[in-house]
C-alpha cells in the first residue's frame, strides 16, 4: 500500500499565472520539495501553454499542458498540435476536464481521439472524468462515468495514463465529496479498469481539494493523489498540500 505521503499532487492552473508568478512559484516550490526530500516526480504543474517552454526552460518542476488537439498538424487554426508539445518536451496532458466537456463542449468521441493522440506523441493523458449534480441526483454516477472512461477503454492504450475523478459539482465550489462518496467511486473505478483492461490505473480525486482536507483524503487507499485546481495557485499553498 502506498503511504499518503508518498502520494500524487498534481496542480491545474486553468487559464492563470503569469512569467513572474510562475518564475517565483517554481523557484520556492523547486527549493522546499528539494529541502524535505519531496520525491519531484510526485508534481506536476498543468500551466497555460504559454508558459510551457519557459517552464521547461530550468528542467526543475515537471510540467504539463491542459489540453491538445487531436490532429498532430494541419489547418487547424488556433489549436495546441500534440505532436510539438511532445517536441518542446511535454510528457503530460489533462485530457477531458470537466471545463472543456462542459465549456467548450467536448464529446467523448473527441476526448477518445485525444487520448490518443497523447498516446500517439509519448504524452502521458490524464483523463478526467465526473459527473454532474443532476446526473448524481438522477442515481446515475456510475453509468455516466462508465460512459465517460470508454475513451481510455476504446484506445487499449495503458500503463500510460492517469484517471482523475472530478465530479463536476465539487469543481471549484468549495463542495468537495465526502470520503464515502470519494471511496465508493474509486473503488468501482478501480475495479472496472481492472476488468476491462487487466492492469492498474492511477487514480486521483479533484475538486475543492484544499491544504485542510488534502490529508484525509490522500488517507483513502484507492486514492492515488489529486488534482488541485485553487490551490495549487501560490508556492504557499501547494507546498501545503504536501504538509510543508
Ligand atoms: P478546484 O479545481 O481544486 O479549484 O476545485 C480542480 C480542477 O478543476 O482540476
Amino acid at each position: 500500500m502506498v503511504q499518503s505521503n508518498q502520494k500524487l499532487i498534481f496542480g491545474n492552473w486553468k487559464m492563470n499565472g503569469s512569467l513572474e508568478k510562475w518564475a517565483q512559484f517554481s523557484k520556492t516550490v523547486f527549493a522546499q520539495l528539494n529541502k524535505n526530500n519531496i520525491d519531484l516526480g510526485r508534481s506536476v504543474l498543468f500551466l497555460p501553454d504559454l508558459l510551457l517552454h519557459q517552464a521547461l526552460q530550468n528542467n526543475e518542476l515537471l510540467v504539463g499542458a491542459q489540453n491538445h488537439y487531436f490532429e498532430d498538424a494541419g489547418a487547424f487554426t488556433g489549436e495546441t498540435s500534440p505532436e510539438l508539445l511532445s517536441n518542446i518536451g511535454i510528457k503530460y496532458a489533462l485530457i477531458g476536464h470537466s471545463e472543456r466537456r462542459h465549456v467548450f463542449g467536448e464529446s467523448i468521441e473527441m476526448i477518445s481521439q485525444k487520448m490518443k493522440a497523447a498516446q500517439r506523441n509519448s504524452i502521458k493523458p490524464v483523463l478526467c472524468i465526473g459527473e454532474t449534480l443532476e446526473q448524481r441526483e438522477a442515481n446515475k454516477v456510475f453509468d455516466t462515468l462508465k460512459n465517460q472512461l470508454v475513451s481510455l477503454t476504446s484506445q487499449g492504450a495503458v500503463g500510460e495514463c492517469i484517471v482523475a475523478y472530478e465530479p463536476v459539482w465539487a469543481i471549484g465550489t468549495g463542495k468537495v465529496a465526502s470520503l464515502e462518496q470519494i471511496e465508493e467511486v474509486h473503488q468501482f473505478l478501480k475495479e472496472n479498469l481492472k476488468n476491462e483492461l487487466g492492469v492498474d490505473v492511477k487514480l486521483l480525486y479533484g475538486g475543492s481539494v484544499k491544504p485542510n482536507n488534502v490529508k484525509e483524503i490522500l488517507n483513502i487507499e484507492s486514492v492515488d493523489g489529486c488534482l488541485v485546481g485553487g490551490a495549487s495557485l501560490t508556492a504557499e499553498s501547494y507546498l501545503a498540500l504536501f504538509g510543508l
